[in-house]
This record gives C-alpha cells, structure tokens and sequence, in this order.
C-alpha cells in the first residue's frame, strides 16, 4: 500500500529544550509553536513485501543519514514486524538547518506511514506517535497556535487558536546553509546533564507557557513577543552554559537580533525567536511583513530569506 501526506514545519514560541523519558522521548517542559504555511514536506511511504530494506530519497537524491530514525519511525507505526518501506521526501527548504524540518517530516511520515498500513488512527494517537520519534513533529499533526502539554507519561498536544483566528507573518532569515554541528537530540541530553541552569529553565517553564497561553488568547502581540523572546534566550543560555557548550548561532544571527530591535525601536510588530540553528525568525504582524522582510534582507550577512503564514495541520493527500 502506497500514502502520500504533506507536513508543514513549526516554529516554536516557548521552547521544548530536554527530555524527561528518552526512551519514549518524553519532554521535560510543554512547548508552544506555530505552524508554517508556506514551507512543506511531502512523505511518500510505500510498503513493499518484495524489498529487503528501507529506502529513503530525499528531494531525489538517496539520503542514508536519516534513515535509521526514518526505520524507527516506521517500526512505531506501522509495527517493528512490517513489509520494508521506499519512501520518497520533497521539501521546498533547506533540511537539518534548525528549520524543523524533522517536525514536518516525522509528521508527514507518521501520516502517510498509517494510511499506508491501513491503520485508521486520531490525531491524538498520530500526534504521540510522531512525538516518539521527534518531540516537535507532534505540534505539526496540529494547525495554528498548538500547545503540546506538560504532561508526564504521554504526548498531548492541543490547538490554541486556529491560523485563521489570528493570521501573524513569520519572516526567516537564512544565515548559514548546510546541515548544523550537533542535533538537537543529543544536545538536549548535554545540557541536561551539564547545563547549571537546566533545572531552572524546566521549573520556570509552566509561567512562560501560562503567560503565552493568556496572550494568545487576548491576542495580545506584545505579550507574546516578550515572553517568546524570554522564553528563547533562556533556551540558549541553558545550551551556552553547557558542557562542551552548546553555540548555534553565528555572527549575522546576532546581526538580525540587532535589525529586529531596531525595528521594534521604530514601532514595527514583530519579534525574534532561534531553534537549534543559526537561522532567526521574525514573527511579525502582517502589516510590517514587508518592513520586516526588508530590513533582514539587507542585514549584512544573510543569505536568503523565507517568508509563510501560519498554516494547517499535516493532512493525508492520496493513498493507493
Ligand atoms: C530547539 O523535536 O528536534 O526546535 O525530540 O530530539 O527530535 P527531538 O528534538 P526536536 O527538538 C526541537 C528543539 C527546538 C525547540 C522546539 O521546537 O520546541
């Protein structure tokens, strides 16, 4: 059986940093995000008695690197005694550049692999089952603003408020290509295990995700932009105070912190936030988008720059 599902990436405001079960890759800390519109994956997954192993081509080129976690994925889902899988990735943006795109993907996987097995599953379920295999794609089986809970045996993720309800601009800024140092998975267990400040950031989580919950709900962008901002430095000063320590960013980042507050000085609606990557995003009222989009173009250093709204859960989009 042949599924194909479209995923798209999230961008977390209050950030999942650490883990309390690495085995069943439970979150230490519950998690805020959006998801994008504008930026997919695509997961084709066919199940194929006839093959003696997973394949794995992404954007048409063989890609073994993510294939272990990709098998692992699999066996979740469809179940560790399956027929081998050929499954086929398309993305229209660069992967493992601290973009998400492991959360779109393992959500576009999770999707497509069910349907492929002929398991009808909810979205709860679908959620924990991507969760497993990368906490963030959890918040992709979710559209809009999406909450994935402080909880402690299971993943559980919930909608805040739908893309429509309150329809911001996210603006990217591209500062480096090319795959990042070290993964996020083994760098959350390098501050947990090191970082002085770990314990703290997992103790003050539930205030920074109350305050965003209450500015969301209010709609209230000033709020949320402070909170975000907070809540992700703090993640990197966990990662910075780490042994080894733990530095995604490079110079031009710091550059694109400087044109966002300058922006913010001059009146603008936007605020940044940074994942494990160099990369920054500006989230913004949509009325400053272009404001936005051209003050980071012009910040010395960037690359390129992205730009999406807020967009819908991942969705199954043909099965054979
Ligand atoms: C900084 O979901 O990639 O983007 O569960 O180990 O796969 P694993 O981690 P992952 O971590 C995301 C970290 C982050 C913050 C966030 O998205 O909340």
């Amino acid at each position: 059986m042949r599924a194909t599902a479209i995923a798209q990436p999230n961008i977390a405001l209050i950030k999942y940093w650490g883990k309390r079960d690495l085995e069943r890759n439970l979150p230490a800390v519950g998690s805020i995000s959006i998801t994008l519109r504008d930026l997919f994956t695509e997961m084709q997954v066919e199940l194929d008695e006839r093959l003696t192993a997973d394949t794995l081509a992404v954007n048409g080129s063989v890609d073994e690197t993510m294939l272990p976690r990709l098998s692992a994925c699999l066996d979740l889902v469809v179940g560790r005694v399956r027929p081998r899988a050929s499954v086929v990735s398309r993305c229209n943006f660069p992967v493992a550049a601290g973009l998400a795109s492991s959360a779109s993907a393992f959500a576009a996987t999770t999707v497509a692999a069910a349907h492929a097995a002929g398991k009808s599953l909810g979205v709860a379920a679908l959620a924990n089952l991507a969760g497993r295999s990368s906490g963030s794609a959890a918040r992709s089986l979710y559209g809009g603003f999406a909450e994935l809970e402080n909880r402690e045996s299971e993943i559980a993720v919930s909608t805040l408020c739908e893309s429509d309800q309150w329809p911001l601009s996210v603006v990217i800024a591209i500062t480096e290509t090319g795959p990042k140092a070290v993964g996020s998975t083994e760098a959350m267990e390098i501050s947990r295990k090191t970082s002085p400040f770990y314990a703290n950031w997992v103790e003050r989580q539930d205030d920074d995700l109350q305050t965003a919950r209450d500015a969301i709900r209010q709609r209230d962008f000033e709020q949320l932009a402070a909170i975000a901002e907070h809540n992700c430095l703090k993640m990197h000063s966990v990662m910075w105070a780490s042994r080894p320590p733990i530095v995604y960013w490079n110079s031009v980042t710091m550059r694109c912190l400087q044109t966002v507050r300058k922006l913010q000085g001059g009146g603008a609606g936007v605020f940044f936030t940074i994942d494990a990557g160099p990369q920054v995003k500006a989230i913004c009222l949509p009325e400053h988008v272009q404001e936005v989009r051209a003050a980071l173009a012009a910040t010395e250093g960037v690359i390129d720059i992205m730009e999406s709204g807020l967009g819908d859960a991942a969705r199954l989009v043909e099965v054979s």
